[in-house]
């Protein structure tokens, strides 16, 4: 009695556990709103809402932060999440959550961490190396998830603009 009523407690509060977005599939003929390029600005490519996305050329040159958010996730996510964002024994396939879930929400579990029984993600908030980059992260995984851009380094990248280095000047302080 008492641990049925646990279980669907449990199932309440944690209803994204249930769902995991890292498990489910990305349909690729659906359509993603948080994935179309809407504008560009200085090498920053955004959504018609304003949400960082990814640009590959027909050529295959990606734009400066899925170049840079490769970098930054293999130094900082991919020891717990797996090579290219596929996911390990014991971290989500991260490229599945940064198309499945909001950007918002993908933006939090990141800054504030989230731990759901023994599985511990942790918080990045005050580690300017994945703050700064959070966005290329991002962006990099998304990426991935819809299957722009193949597993390894891209080979080809557009420039770092004049934006991008003042903007990581100005935050990494
Ligand atoms: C020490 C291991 C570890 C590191 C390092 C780590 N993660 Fe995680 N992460 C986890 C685990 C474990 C989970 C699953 C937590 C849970 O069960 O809720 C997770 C969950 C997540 C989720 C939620 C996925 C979903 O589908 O709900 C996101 C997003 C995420 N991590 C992003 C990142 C990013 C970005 C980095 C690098 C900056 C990173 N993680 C580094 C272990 C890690």
């Amino acid at each position: 009695m008492k641990r049925s009523a646990l279980t669907l407690i449990a199932a309440a509060a944690f209803p994204a556990a249930a769902l995991a977005w890292s498990d489910q599939p990305v349909d690729l003929t659906k359509d993603h709103p948080e994935v179309p390029v809407a504008s560009e600005e200085d090498g920053r490519y955004l959504t018609e809402d304003g949400i960082p996305t990814f640009h590959v050329a027909e050529d295959g040159t990606v734009d400066w932060m899925t170049f840079s958010g490769f970098r930054r996730y293999h130094s900082e996510c991919h020891v717990c999440h797996g090579p290219d964002g596929e996911g390990s024994t014991y971290a989500p396939k991260i490229k599945n959550s940064a198309v499945n879930m909001e950007y918002y929400d993908f933006i939090d579990v990141v800054v504030n961490g989230r731990t759901v029984g023994n599985s511990v993600m942790p918080h990045f908030g005050d580690n300017r190396n994945v703050m700064c980059f959070l966005d290329d992260i991002y962006v990099y995984l998304k990426a991935r998830g819809m299957d722009a851009i193949p597993r390894g380094r891209p080979a080809k990248k557009e420039p770092k603009s004049d934006a991008f280095r003042e903007a990581e000047d100005a935050c990494m302080g």
